[in-house]
């Protein structure tokens, strides 16, 4: 039997999956690293605490089975994070991670060098704080001693792979992260790199997810129970990975993970770049596919928020039981899920947590029931984006800590007028790697034969006729309150500045 690793380097651990070539999930191991906070609003890591906690993982899959019948490691991690690398490979200084957001100045640099325009006509994004590029430049803006050092610039799971094969290199949809790519090229764009005036030496060399970047080192194999020579694949950035991991590979098909955050992630067959960058338009790790992707950043989060802070001593079935019994549309009462301000489609850290259309009728479970449709009407603006760029969803496959509820599954299926499914895995990018490890190895003719082959799906529900509607009309509702708001919130963030001390 062949055995395939993916390798997720996250935000909190290095996970190690080993799965069959059925798709048969053998076992796992994670192990874990810190994440530093030296000053507010920065998030680092060591590059070296990811390979520590990476060899570990791997090994510990490796060792559950022959050796001889391992046949490909994938590599899937956390995006958009910078590590530096001098002329002799070392890391220069900790890695600037995703979540870090020090770079306000650098990003409006950026904007204001190539142009709104061109930045999103070329990138297919706005350049965000948590973006690759940025980075770049505080570092030559902030610590020039560092800056002069680099001979290289490397994306985290980037890292694990030069480790572990000595190749610098990377895939399209991770380098998708960065600010530097021509996202309909699938190349490095050399327009916004010498306008940037960051040398193209430095960055690593591109493949597409499903190729083969180099093979792991003979000391490393002996360390890690590894066979000599084994190939490792380009993988991908953890969202496109875990679009693979839940078969999100063909236009039609849209991921949706109701985690804390909620991801909206389409496959798209060409690339689809809205003009004011209000999702992301990525390479996926599907060869010549593209994806996009909306953001709620308070999803399964704002459930997790209202319970602790209201109903602390009840657990999430019951609470969800209550709301069951509370009619479509809660009579009316509204929550707006921008309780840490949001990203799509409303770009904007001021926008508030709001309840609105509250009467002497609404009890606790009309609350309850509204939180779970504002967060559903909050991924439904999402889907309304895709379908501006043409992307018209025919089946939603749901993940994440939320879709262990029915009625918020059947909410967003009524909402949605989707069919909506779980994928067998729910183990996600490390699944996806796995997945990418094994069509490049040539196992499977592309990695659509490799998701088909290799993972099922549960139907769990249909949209109900009557609900469609109602729901129409409530979500027309909705749609304009945060324009409505806009203003307030900006003069609420205002006025509490004003009086924090
Ligand atoms: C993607 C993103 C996160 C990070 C960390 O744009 O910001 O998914 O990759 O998981």
């Amino acid at each position: 039997m062949s055995f395939f690793i993916g390798l997720d380097v996250g935000t909190s651990g290095a996970k190690a999956l080993l799965i069959n070539v059925k798709g048969e999930v053998i076992t796992s191991s994670t192990n874990e690293y810190p994440m530093f906070t030296p000053k507010p609003n920065w998030t680092e890591q060591n590059p070296t605490d990811w390979w520590e906690a990476s060899k570990k993982s791997i090994n510990e899959v490796a060792s559950k089975v022959n050796k001889d019948e391992i046949r490909a490691i994938g590599l899937t991690g956390q995006m958009h994070g910078l590590v530096i690398l001098d002329s002799s490979g070392n890391v220069v200084r900790p890695c600037i991670m995703w979540n870090d957001q020090r770079t306000i100045k650098e990003c409006e640099e950026i904007t204001r060098k190539v142009g709104f325009e061109k930045l999103i006509k070329i990138t297919g994004n706005q350049v965000l704080t948590g973006f690759t590029a940025p980075k770049i430049l505080w570092i030559r803006n902030n610590e020039p001693e560092n800056y002069n050092k680099i001979a290289k610039i490397l994306l985290p799971k980037d890292y694990i792979r030069f480790r572990l094969t000595g190749e610098l290199a990377t895939d399209v949809s991770d380098a998708s992260g960065t600010s530097l790519l021509n996202v309909r090229e699938r190349q490095w764009s050399d327009e916004i790199l010498s306008t940037l005036e960051i040398p193209k030496e430095w960055v690593p060399q591109l493949y597409e997810s499903t190729e083969v970047t180099g093979k792991i080192k003979h000391d490393i194999s002996e360390e890690l129970n590894l066979p000599n020579n084994l190939p490792v694949a380009a993988g991908g950035g953890d969202q496109a990975a875990g679009g693979i991991g839940t078969g999100t590979v063909e236009e039609g098909i849209t991921s949706l993970v109701l985690g804390t955050s909620g991801v909206v992630f389409a496959h798209t067959d060409k690339p689809r770049i809205e003009k004011e960058g209000k999702v992301h338009s990525f390479c996926h790790a599907v060869p010549d596919a593209w994806h996009i992707m909306g953001v709620t950043l308070s999803a399964a989060g704002s459930l997790q928020w209202y319970r602790n802070t209201f109903h602390k001593d009840i657990d999430y079935s019951e609470l969800t039981i209550e709301a069951e019994k509370i009619i479509t549309g809660s009579e009316g009462l509204f929550f707006l899920p921008y309780l840490s301000g949001e990203r799509t489609p409303h770009p904007d850290p001021n926008a508030k947590g709001t309840f609105i259309g509250a009467t002497v009728r609404h009890n606790s479970a009309h609350f309850t029931r509204s939180v779970l449709e504002g967060v559903a009407y909050s991924l439904r603006d999402c889907f309304e984006i895709n379908k501006s760029l043409g992307v018209e969803t025919s089946q939603v496959r749901i993940s994440g800590g939320g879709a262990r509820s029915k009625l918020w599954i059947q909410i967003l299926s009524d909402l949605l007028n989707s069919e909506i499914v779980t994928p067998s895995s729910t183990e996600g990018a490390p699944y996806g790697a796995a997945i990418l490890a094994a069509a490049a190895t040539g196992d499977f003719n592309s990695v659509n034969e490799a998701c088909d082959s290799m993972l099922k799906i549960n139907e769990i529900a249909t949209p109900n006729k009557e609900n469609i509607n109602i729901y129409e009309d409530y979500y027309s509702i909705y749609k304009n309150l945060y324009s409505t708001l806009k203003s307030t919130f900006a003069n609420i963030s205002s006025t509490v500045e004003r009086y924090s001390s």
